[in-house]
């Protein structure tokens, strides 16, 4: 193990609460962790003393189901704003990286690049952004129905161009601040963009100068195929879903293939799967951590929203709880998530599991749950890295802070201790961190 040399990166994936189904309601968890500033305040700082790479927030824009069972006892319906809470995180930590979701479906590119241009000079070079094409929420925003995968995809592709683009508006060295001759910039180190595309028209330049990383990282999180041509162009950083070390292989070389045809270099991109750790100091611990977060489930609400994201016509609440759940023949397929879909469509023709079993299975939001002490959770890691399989690993917590602390306390003296990650933290930007190159302008080469 001793091979990895303290190279494996560690991301958070926070999102309201935890990750885990039941997560609001655990006694070490803060219900109002998306009501109070001060709790992520808290989970930040934690992080960083953990030597986390980056956090990262994930967002939607709509509630989603709103079938009151599934409601009443769910934690997701809430959700800080993550462009509003960053860059509050930004002035309470000094080295963690900051990434948020911001969707390429509802937005519009000038304001992304703007905002993330803000964000990376407010935090030192610290900002990422997850480019992805919103899971949810077209009523929101002046359609009948959510907007369909493909055009979503082709609206993202664009969107990632005129982003860029805008970030290049300035060269690095353009505002000169020369209060005695009074040139505040130098208008010959501008250029303007004068896009015209099928979706949008920007003129440009940006109002805010070049991020301090040339760009800020970029991460993607759709697997399904437009998303990893997606990924292929534009992706430093991957974050996927897969549960077993032979999808999660299949998908890294998979990706890297296309790296490799797209021209980009394999250090350019970095794959981090989904993992949420239950970690206890004997095995024993974690698995009584883990049926105590499950007794804290209400199975029907829980099934009810698994059955919304999978969008394969059956609802799995309905089902019989000792029968394995039977796929419709052909399963229908999502305009939402596909690979999130493909993911589970697998796992129930792997597995055959009952509707209890998949809810079991599929606790974490559909990452991968791994119960144990912190030397097994180690291994699972370093064999995924080694094996070709990961990068690194997105955690996610089952329920904050309880499951932030125990990783920081148990889990990272552990990876340290083994030489797989890192006691200081090696650079001053994300990018440094992460071992991805600054990127240069490229109106301005030389
Ligand atoms: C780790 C991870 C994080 C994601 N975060 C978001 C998110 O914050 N917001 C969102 O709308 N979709 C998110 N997605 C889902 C997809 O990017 C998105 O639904 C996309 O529209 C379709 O994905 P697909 O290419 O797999 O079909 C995430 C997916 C993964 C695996």
């Amino acid at each position: 193990m001793a091979r990895l040399d303290g190279r494996l990166r560690l991301g958070a994936f926070l999102s309201g609460t935890g990750a885990h189904a039941g997560s609001w309601r655990h006694p070490q968890a803060d219900a109002d962790a998306s009501l109070d500033f001060e709790r992520y305040r808290q989970y930040a700082q934690t992080l960083e003393r953990g030597r986390f790479d980056a956090l990262f927030l994930n967002d939607n824009v709509a509630v989603g189901e709103l079938d009151p069972r599934v409601l009443r006892s769910s934690g997701y319906s809430l959700r800080w704003d993550p462009l509003t809470l960053l860059p509050a995180l930004a002035v309470v930590t000094r080295h963690i990286g900051l990434i948020a979701t911001a969707n390429t479906s509802f937005n519009e590119p000038y304001n992304i690049a703007r905002t993330f241009a803000s964000l990376d000079h407010l935090s030192n070079g610290r900002a990422g952004w997850n480019l992805v094409t919103a899971l949810i929420g077209g009523e929101n925003f002046n359609h009948a129905t959510h907007l369909p995968h493909a055009e979503r995809y082709a609206r993202a592709e664009e969107f990632f161009e005129v982003v860029t683009g805008l970030w290049d508006s300035w060269a690095d060295d353009a505002f000169p601040l020369d209060k005695a001759s009074g040139t505040f910039l130098d208008p010959a180190r501008m250029r303007v963009l004068d896009h015209q595309g099928e979706y949008f028209r920007v003129r440009g330049p940006l109002n805010a100068p070049r991020p301090l990383q040339g760009w800020p990282v970029i991460a993607q999180a759709g697997s399904s195929e437009a998303g990893r041509a997606l990924a292929a162009r534009s992706a430093e950083l991957v974050f996927t879903a897969q549960q077993t070390l032979a999808e999660g292989r299949t998908f890294y070389e998979d990706i890297h293939q296309r790296l490799a045809l797209a021209g980009r270099p394999a250090q350019g991109l970095k794959v981090f799967p989904g993992l949420a750790p239950v970690v206890g100091r004997t095995v024993s611990e974690a698995q009584e951590k883990a049926e105590q977060l499950q007794a804290l489930v209400d199975p029907e609400a829980a099934l009810k929203a698994l059955s919304f994201l999978l969008d394969i016509g059956i609802d799995l609440a309905r089902l019989p709880a000792d029968a394995p759940v039977v796929l419709p023949d052909p399963v229908p397929l999502t305009e939402r998530h596909k690979s999130r879909q493909q993911l589970v469509v697998d796992l129930i023709r792997r597995e055959n599991p009952t509707a209890g079993q998949l809810l079991r299975k599929l606790g974490a939001g559909g990452h991968r749950l791994l119960v144990g002490t912190p030397r097994q959770i180690v291994e699972e890691m370093a064999c995924w890295f080694e094996e070709g399989a990961a990068d690194g690993f997105n955690l996610l917590f089952t329920h904050l802070p309880g499951g932030v602390d125990d990783f920081v306390e148990w889990v990272i003296p552990e990876l340290q201790r083994l030489g797989l990650f890192r006691r200081e933290y090696e650079g001053r930007t994300l990018r440094d961190n992460l071992g991805l190159q600054h990127i240069h302008n490229r109106r301005f080469m030389g």
